[in-house]
């Protein structure tokens, strides 16, 4: 078995399998809620495959980086909140 990679999802360590996406190891830390719409509402991700923008967050400082889309690397940080 691979190594697990160590990441920050707002400043919490997480472990996750390597060559998984961003958005399963936010799912397996128990996250679903993955941003806020304009209203405030919480928002999470729907189609899992970079079409619906639903899963945006802050990758190593960039923001809307579809999770769905961004794999997992040892000590990205990763804001669900902007
Ligand atoms: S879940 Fe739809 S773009 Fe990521």
């Amino acid at each position: 078995m691979a190594e697990r990679v160590r990441l920050m999802i707002d400043g919490r360590v997480v472990e996750a399998e390597p060559g998984t996406s961003v958005l399963a190891a936010l799912w397996n830390a128990g996250q679903r809620t993955i941003r806020s719409s304009v209203t405030g509402e919480g928002r999470g991700a729907m189609c899992g495959m970079g079409t619906c923008h639903e899963c945006q967050v802050r990758v190593d400082g960039v923001p809307h980086r579809r999770s769905c889309l961004e794999t997992v690397r040892e000590g990205m940080e990763v804001r669900t909140d902007g």
